[in-house]
C-alpha cells in the first residue's frame, strides 16, 4: 500500500473513506427546478470516478421554504429531492466515493423577492451586506418549523442513502445566533453561550431524533469570526468542545472568519495571489483542543499542500474544492503518479463569483467543468491523423493545441513573440497575478507531452501556413487594445495595456476610462496608483468593473482604497484635448446632454480589443469552408462540415479575442469544443 499521506484510508464513525481528500460542500448552481437532476448528477460523478474519498454534495442545500435559494441552491424541503439525491449517491457509490449533503437555513443571507416572496428572517433584523435583504426578526414559531424542516430534511437525506450530512453554521441562520454580532432577540435564545446555541442543539437533536444514532451528522462552523465583538477563538474551541460533548455530532468542519460582505467572504475562501491554506494551522489547533475529526477547505490547491495537512495532523480530511473544479481527475493523477499533469487551480474564482451573479459555476480554464453532458473531459482520439497549423500561442491557441494534439493530430504552433501566453502574460505583470501564468505553462507541458511543434518568433502570414499544406488552420491571433471613440483626442490616450507592459510610463494626474468593466482598467489603475499618483477612475456603468466580480474585486479594492483612487460612474470619456502642459479630459453621460472636465496628465482607456484578424481574412478565400462555422454542429459536439469552397486547401477556424473581444474562458471554450471533433 502507497505510504502517500493523502491516500491512506480513513474511518469516520463506521464508514471506511478511501483517502484523505473530499470536496467540500459548494453549490455549482447546476440545479434545474431546485433539484439536483442529470446536469448536478454528472459533474459529481466525474469526480467520484477519478477518486476522491468523499463528496459533500449541493451548497446550503435548503431545509425550509423561507431560506430561498441565494444562488440555485437544492430543495431539500421538497420530497422530490429524494429520488435525484439517490441517484447520484448510487452512482457516485459505484465507484467507491462517499457522498453527503450540506443542509442550512440561510437565515438573512438570502433574499425575499425569490421563491415564495416570503420575508427573510434572522436572529437580528439588521441585513446582510452582501445580500442586502432586511429579515424579520425570528419568533418562536418559525423556531419550531425550522427545527422541524432541518429534521425532515436529514430524513430525506437518509432516505436517498447518502452516507451522512453536515449543517452550515458560518454566516447562516444557526451561528447567526451564536454570534453577538447578529443576535438581538431577548430570551432563552440570546445571551450566555448556551443560550445562542440553544437553536443549534435543538435542532442537531431533533435529526438525531429523526436519523437516529447511526448517520453520520457533521457541522461546518465558524471557530472564530475574526471581528470585534463577533465569536472568538476561544469562544469557538468551547463550541467546537460541546459539539462533541453532545454526542450529537459526528465531525467539525472548520472555518474561520465571517462572509458577510464579499470582503469577509474573500479572507474565508481566498483567491489568487492571497495566502495558501491561511486557516490550516487554525484548524489543526480545533483537532488538537477537541480530538474529534476535523475537516477543512480553504485554498489548499496543491498535492503538496494537501500532503502536509494530513502529515503535520492538522486534518483528518482534506478539502480541494476548487482544485476538483479546475481538475476533476485530480486523485486519479495522484494514483497514477502523474501529479505534474494535474490542471492546476489558479485561484481566479470565476467559478464562485459567477454564482453570485446569478450565473453557473465554470471554470476559468476547464471548460468540461459544468459541462459533463455535453462537453466530457476526455477527448477521443480521431480515426485518422490531420495536420493542424495553429496560429497563436495565447490562451485559446495553446488549447487548440493540446486538443488535436491529444487527438493524435500533428500540430504546428507559431507565435509571433518568443513565448507563449498571449494577453495572460501582461495579467502576470501584476505580482498578485503571476498565478495565472500556469494557465499557460500547464497547456505548454501537456503540448510538449503530446509532440506539438512550437514555433516561436514566428510572424506566420498566409504563406507561412500555406507552405505546411495544413488540413486545418486555426487562427488565435488575439487582439489589441481598442483606443479609438472619442470625438477628438484618440492620439492622446494610453490603453491600459501600455501602462502593464511598461510601453508607457505612470503620469502623476491619471483619469483610467474604463469602457470594458474587465480586469485591465483596474490593473492599470492600481499600478499607477502604487506611484502615488492622483487616480480616477471613470464608467458609464452603474457599478466599478462589473467583469471583475465579487471576491475577485476585493484585492483591487484593497489596494485602490490604499492608493485613494476616486471611482465615477455614470459618467464616460468623450473627448481630450492638449492644454497647457497637460491634457483636457471631457467627460459626458448617457443620462443627459451636460459635460464635465478635468485637467490631468494621462489618460488610459480600457476599452476592450479590436480582432487581429487579418491573417484569417487573408487565409479565408484559400479554405474549403471559407471560415464558416456551423453552430448547430459546434454546439451538438458533430464535426464541421461546411464546404462553401471546393477548391480550398484547408479548413479554417478563428477562435478567441481574434473573433471578438471576450475573456479567457471564452477563448477556451472556443478551442476545445471545436478542437474535440476536428
Ligand atoms: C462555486 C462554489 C460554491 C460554494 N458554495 C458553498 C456553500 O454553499 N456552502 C459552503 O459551505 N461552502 C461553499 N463553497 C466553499 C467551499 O466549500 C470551500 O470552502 C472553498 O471553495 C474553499 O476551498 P477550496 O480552496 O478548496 O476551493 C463554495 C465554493 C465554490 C467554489
Ligand atoms: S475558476 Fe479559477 S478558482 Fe475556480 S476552479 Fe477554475 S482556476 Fe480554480
Amino acid at each position: 500500500m502507497s505510504s502517500d499521506p493523502i491516500l491512506q484510508p480513513y474511518r469516520l464513525k463506521h464508514l471506511t473513506l478511501r483517502n484523505r481528500v473530499f470536496i467540500s460542500s459548494h453549490e455549482p448552481a447546476y440545479t434545474e427546478d431546485g433539484m439536483p437532476k442529470d446536469r448536478y448528477r454528472a459533474y459529481h460523478v466525474e469526480r467520484a470516478r477519478a477518486g476522491v474519498a468523499l463528496t459533500m454534495t449541493a451548497g446550503s442545500a435548503s431545509v425550509s421554504r423561507d431560506s430561498p435559494p441565494a444562488f440555485g441552491n437544492i430543495l431539500a424541503w421538497k420530497d422530490e429531492v429524494v429520488p435525484w439525491m439517490k441517484a447520484l449517491a448510487d452512482e457516485c457509490h459505484d465507484h467507491g466515493a462517499a457522498v453527503m449533503i450540506q443542509l442550512t437555513h440561510l437565515g438573512r443571507r438570502t433574499r425575499w423577492d425569490q421563491g415564495d416572496w416570503l420575508p427573510s428572517l434572522s436572529s437580528t433584523g439588521d441585513r446582510e451586506p452582501a445580500h442586502r435583504a432586511f429579515p424579520k426578526l425570528i419568533e418562536d414559531w418559525d423556531i419550531a418549523r425550522i427545527v422541524s424542516d432541518y429534521a425532515d430534511a436529514a430524513e430525506r437525506m437518509k432516505a436517498a442513502g447518502l452516507d451522512g450530512i453536515e449543517l452550515e453554521a458560518y454566516g447562516h441562520l444557526m451561528d447567526q445566533f451564536w454570534s453577538p454580532l447578529t443576535n438581538t432577540l431577548d430570551g432563552p435564545y440570546n445571551g450566555p453561550l448556551d443560550n445562542r446555541l440553544r437553536f443549534a442543539f435543538e435542532v442537531l437533536q431533533a435529526i438525531r431524533d429523526r436519523v437516529g444514532p447511526g448517520f453520520i451528522v457533521g457541522i461546518r462552523m465558524v471557530a472564530d469570526e475574526c471581528a470585534e465583538g463577533g465569536i472568538t477563538r476561544d469562544e469557538g474551541v468551547e463550541i467546537a468542545r460541546r459539539m462533541k460533548a453532545s454526542g450529537l455530532v459526528d465531525f467539525l468542519n472548520i472555518i474561520r472568519g465571517r462572509i458577510d460582505t464579499d470582503a469577509a467572504l474573500t479572507d474565508v475562501i481566498p483567491v489568487q495571489g492571497m495566502r495558501s491554506a491561511p486557516h490550516l494551522d487554525f484548524a489543526g489547533e480545533l483537532r488538537a483542543a477537541t480530538d474529534f475529526p476535523v475537516l477543512h477547505a480553504s485554498r489548499i490547491p496543491d498535492v503538496a499542500t494537501a500532503r502536509h495537512a494530513i502529515a503535520a495532523g492538522k486534518l483528518d480530511l482534506v478539502g480541494m474544492t476548487r482544485a476538483h473544479i479546475a481538475d476533476p481527475h485530480l486523485m486519479a493523477k495522484v494514483l497514477r503518479g502523474e501529479e505534474d499533469r494535474i490542471r492546476p487551480c489558479v485561484g481566479a474564482n470565476y467559478c464562485l463569483d459567477r454564482i453570485y451573479q446569478g450565473g453557473a459555476a465554470l471554470c476559468l480554464h476547464n471548460p468540461s467543468t459544468g459541462r459533463e453532458l455535453d462537453l466530457p473531459h476526455a477527448v477521443d482520439r480521431a480515426d485518422a491523423p490531420l495536420s493542424v497549423s495553429v496560429v497563436g500561442a495565447g490562451p485559446g491557441g495553446l488549447e487548440a493545441a493540446r486538443v488535436c494534439a491529444e487527438r493524435g493530430h500533428r500540430v504546428t504552433l507559431h507565435e509571433a513573440a518568443g513565448h507563449a501566453g498571449g494577453q495572460i502574460r501582461l495579467l502576470a505583470q501584476l505580482p498578485r497575478r503571476r498565478e495565472m501564468l500556469s494557465v499557460v505553462e500547464w497547456r505548454v507541458a501537456e503540448c510538449e507531452r503530446l509532440g506539438v511543434t512550437f514555433r516561436y518568433n514566428s510572424f506566420a502570414d498566409e504563406e507561412t501556413v500555406a507552405a505546411e499544406s495544413p488540413d486545418v488552420v486555426i487562427v488565435a491571433t488575439g487582439g489589441l487594445p481598442r483606443t479609438e471613440g472619442l470625438f477628438e483626442g484618440d492620439d492622446l490616450v494610453v490603453s491600459a495595456w501600455d501602462i502593464l507592459s511598461g510601453d508607457a510610463q505612470p503620469g502623476r494626474n491619471v483619469l483610467v476610462q474604463d469602457g470594458a468593466g474587465d480586469h485591465a482598467g483596474l490593473m492599470a489603475a492600481e499600478r499607477i496608483a502604487a506611484t502615488g499618483a492622483s487616480v480616477e477612475i471613470v464608467t458609464a456603468e452603474r457599478t466599478l468593473a462589473p467583469e471583475v466580480m465579487g471576491m475577485t474585486l476585493t484585492p483591487y479594492m484593497r489596494e485602490l482604497q490604499k492608493g485613494d483612487v476616486t471611482f465615477t460612474p455614470t459618467w464616460k470619456l468623450i473627448g481630450a484635448t492638449r492644454a497647457g502642459n497637460g491634457l483636457d479630459a471631457v467627460l459626458g453621460s448617457d443620462y443627459g446632454a451636460m459635460t464635465r472636465h478635468r485637467k490631468v496628465d494621462q489618460i488610459v482607456v480600457n476599452h476592450g480589443t479590436l480582432p487581429l484578424d487579418d491573417l484569417y481574412f487573408g487565409l479565408k478565400p484559400l479554405s474549403s469552408n471559407l471560415g464558416e462555422v456551423d453552430y448547430e454542429a459546434l454546439i451538438a459536439g458533430a464535426p464541421q462540415r461546411v464546404e462553401a469552397n471546393p477548391e480550398g486547401r484547408f479548413r479554417l477556424f478563428r477562435i478567441g479575442d481574434a473573433v471578438a473581444s471576450r475573456n479567457i474562458h471564452a477563448a477556451i471554450h472556443d478551442a476545445f469544443r471545436l478542437c474535440r471533433v476536428i
